[in-house]
């Protein structure tokens, strides 16, 4: 299959108009199609047709138990695909959407396939904050399923370039309109009974965002306790993701002792290190160092992740030595990710 690229970066706005048009109408009769959110690029399908959404599973080699997120463009349109919506869902929406934050609501019978929410009686929905997405969700004028827009078990893609790196021939097409803003996934999150929220998967919207707003957040860390629970609440959870081809080991600790640490690692094995602005210049041994910005300012840190992880397997760098940056805001999504890529190599030192 040939993958069409509709690019928007340098179209004017007829051109921009025309060119989703033309996407939207394939999304609706079917085909699945690559677009960029704010967080990461997503691979799109009409989310009430089956045979769509199939495809996406298929074409990503996604495991069939992993339910897909449902993009909409507005509230209204969430309360299409939700059987209710309860006060403080609603009030999540009117303060984060469009957003980082993806809701999981009690699902409506019949309303999107029963291949998007993997049998579950639930469905996550959220309202992306990027034009490109917004404007085809509306020419669509259906929900649209739509997981990362990349190879199952690699890093999500925050360029179309990524998407065509894991999908060229494997999609009907990309809408291209440059690098994503957040560069992590969305926050997943659902509302208990008595109207605490719970975090299923940290992303964009942080934890302290949602408690600034007013909500009230369940206490665990999603690090410590759903990712080690039996079974995942957010099923996507439980598998190995976000992972670059090679090893990747998780350092975390004091900050001179890691140093040390990677330093006879490097003269053992060789490799690389994946580390911060401040620090990038204590490996001068390593085959590569890539740095995600300052640890002061770790939104950087998670725009340049994936493209970093990226960057590490073209290079052929087998052995990768990641440091771990704190856990406050969107740091708490950042070591979640490379927890998640290390697969459990993680050493505290
Ligand atoms: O930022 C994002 O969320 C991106 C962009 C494209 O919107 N999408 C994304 O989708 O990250 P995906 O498929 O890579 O991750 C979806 C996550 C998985 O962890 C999945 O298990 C969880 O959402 N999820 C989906 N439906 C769920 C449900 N009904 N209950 C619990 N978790 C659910
Ligand atoms: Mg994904």
């Amino acid at each position: 299959m040939e993958t069409k690229i509709w690019r928007l970066s340098q179209a004017s706005e007829g051109t921009r108009l025309e060119e989703l048009t033309e996407a939207a109408a394939v999304l609706r009769a079917g085909g699945i199609v690559a677009f960029p959110t704010e967080t990461v690029y997503g691979l799109g399908a009409h989310a009430a047709d089956t045979a769509a959404v199939e495809r996406v599973f298929a074409a990503k080699g996604r495991p069939l138990d992993n339910p897909l997120i449902v993009h909409v463009a507005s509230i209204e349109a969430a309360g299409r695909v939700a059987e209710t919506i309860s006060e403080t869902e609603r009030a999540l929406m009117e303060a984060f959407w469009p957003g980082p934050l993806s809701l999981v609501l009690r699902g409506k019978v019949g309303a999107v396939s029963g291949r998007v929410t993997c049998g579950l009686p639930t469905v996550a929905v959220r309202m992306p904050d990027h034009p490109a997405a917004l404007s085809l969700l509306e020419a669509a004028g259906c929900p649209v399923a739509a997981p990362s827009a990349n190879r199952s078990g690699r890093p999500s893609p925050t360029s179309a370039a990524h998407v065509l790196e894991d999908l060229d021939g494997r999609i009907d097409g990309i809408v291209d309109d440059g690098a994503t803003g957040v560069g992590l996934e969305s926050t997943v999150a659902e509302v208990l009974e008595g109207g605490a929220v719970r975090i299923l998967r940290p992303g964009g919207v942080t934890r302290e965002q949602l408690e600034e707003a007013g909500f009230r957040v369940e206490e665990a860390k999603v690090s410590e306790s759903v990712e080690a629970a039996e079974t995942p609440r957010s099923p996507g959870m439980k598998y190995a993701h976000y992972a670059p081809k090679g090893e990747l080991t998780l350092v975390a600790g004091d900050r001179e002792r890691a140093a040390a640490y990677i330093h006879r690692q490097l003269a053992a094995h060789g490799g690389g290190v994946l580390t911060y602005e401040e620090r990038a210049g204590l490996f001068p041994e390593a085959d590569v160092v890539v740095s995600l910005g300052s640890l002061d300012r770790l939104e950087t840190a998670a725009q340049g992740l994936y493209a970093a992880l990226r960057r590490f397997d073209e290079l052929g760098v087998e052995r990768i030595y990641a440091e771990a940056c704190s856990e406050e805001g969107i740091g708490e999504a950042v070591m979640n990710r490379l927890r998640k890529a290390s697969g459990g190599r993680s050493v505290h030192v």
